[in-house]
């Protein structure tokens, strides 16, 4: 199965919101199992479609612990219905924001609906790690990177010290 190019940050096509998926149809399918590839390849714990270049409200998670049994998890158009109370995501990083880490704060717990990649409706009560993770992902969907959640300065930093490398390279 190949994998997919992951876009970086400040690559202008992340800060659009992505459009509902209407068919689920074989080539979806197709796409789902090479964003999984990718993800699992990075490695990482989230997708979301418009990381690698797919406009489209997808996400793909898998937070079961390193050493323990695969465990994919697809969400087709998600909704965060409720949020409540603060935690902070300690050290967030992303694929897309290669060499960044940074403390958020997020939403302790959350409820998510959405639908399968069999079509079926979903609905997702998270706390902890899952809660951080879906809405880091759900984020990326409307077209946010969780570095538009730090300090604006914190950004800027980040984004000379990109350019710079990109320049060298
Ligand atoms: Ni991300």
């Amino acid at each position: 199965m190949s994998k997919l190019e992951i876009l970086t940050y400040p690559n202008n096509f992340l800060s659009n919101p992505t459009k509902p998926l209407k068919n689920i149809d074989g080539k979806v399918q197709e796409m789902i199992n090479k964003m999984a590839t990718t993800m699992y390849e990075a490695p990482g714990v989230g997708l979301a479609a418009i990381q690698v270049g797919w406009g489209k409200s997808l996400l793909i998670y898998d937070i079961a612990p390193r050493d323990e049994k695969r465990e994919l998890n697809v969400i087709i158009n998600p909704k965060i219905i409720t949020s409540e109370g603060e935690i902070i995501s300690e050290d967030e990083g992303c694929l897309s924001v290669p060499e960044f880490r940074s403390d958020v704060k997020r939403a302790a717990r959350i409820l998510v609906e959405g639908i399968d990649r069999e079509g079926d409706p979903l609905r997702i009560d998270a706390e902890g790690l899952l809660a951080i993770v879906l809405q880091h992902e759900i984020d990326h969907l409307n077209g946010t990177l969780f570095i538009d959640h730090i300090s604006a300065l914190k950004r800027q930093m980040y984004k000379r010290r990109m350019k710079k490398k990109l320049r060298v390279k």
